[in-house]
């Protein structure tokens, strides 16, 4: 697991970015399937890359898909493809068709098994499961990824692609990536900021499985931590 830590949450989405697009450099032939998350977190990197990075990025060499998505409409305020529609995709000249937003709109145990055959015929697959080129991920306070909750562990090995989670805090339902896809990708890369965090991560970094999302880090086979100050506040190893 490959640390990186960065003095703000504007530094650590710029770092992310340039790491994100000297992957998709280092293979210039290639068509890279990236699985992304929602949240907050993710916003002001997605804002930054619309302002400062668009002309560096390979758009028609990417094919975007979801981690997860809340089970509410496009264009809720808190659904994860409207937001990086509104911030980044509505202005990024990417092609349409490569854009496989989960339909939060739809009924969720129908969109779960919908979305999954559509990344099973869309992402090659390694091992009996979608290896997508890059996953990235957040972490909630509560040690959650993708929309695996602690207590909900069982999501960790399920036989399904996709699966329908429910938020403990506020019983929202959601569509969530389970984890032997996630631990298959090529490239997993959480992006963790702010003084909120700092617990999770120090149990990411050095507890044992506590949660979802330390499972994740520990046993995914190349897995990259961004980071700031604030949410590495109990590990130190600046940048
Ligand atoms: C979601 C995300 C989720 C997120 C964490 C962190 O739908 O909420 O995909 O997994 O990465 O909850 O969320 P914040 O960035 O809002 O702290």
């Amino acid at each position: 697991m490959k640390v990186t830590v960065f003095p703000s949450s504007i530094e650590t989405s710029r770092g992310l970015i340039l790491r994100l697009v000297e992957i998709m450099n280092n293979e210039p032939d290639r068509i890279f399937n990236i699985a992304v998350s929602g949240g907050s977190t993710p916003a002001l990197m997605f804002d930054l890359w619309a302002n400062e990075y668009m002309e560096i990025t390979p758009w028609n060499r990417m094919c975007i898909y979801w981690v997860d998505e809340r089970c509410v409409p496009p264009d809720d305020s808190d659904s994860n493809y409207g937001m990086m529609r509104n911030l980044l995709l509505g202005m990024a000249p990417i092609p349409y068709e490569n854009v496989f937003r989960i339909r939060g709109e739809a009924k969720p145990v129908k969109e779960a098994a919908r979305y999954s055959e559509l990344v099973k015929q869309q992402v090659p697959s390694k091992q009996g499961w979608p290896e997508f080129d890059i996953i990235l991920l957040g972490a909630g306070d509560d040690g959650h990824t993708s929309s695996i909750f602690p207590g909900q562990e069982e999501l960790l090995t399920s036989a399904s692609v996709y699966v329908v989670s429910i938020n403990p805090r506020n019983g929202q339902k959601r569509i969530a990536m389970t984890g032997y896809p996630i631990l298959n990708a090529r490239h997993v890369i959480f992006l963790i900021t702010g003084k909120g965090k700092a617990d999770v991560v120090e149990e990411i970094c050095k507890s044992g499985d506590v949660g979802p999302a330390a499972y994740v880090a520990h046993h995914a086979q190349n897995v990259e931590l961004f980071m700031d100050e604030g949410a590495a506040l109990y590990i130190g190893d600046r940048k």
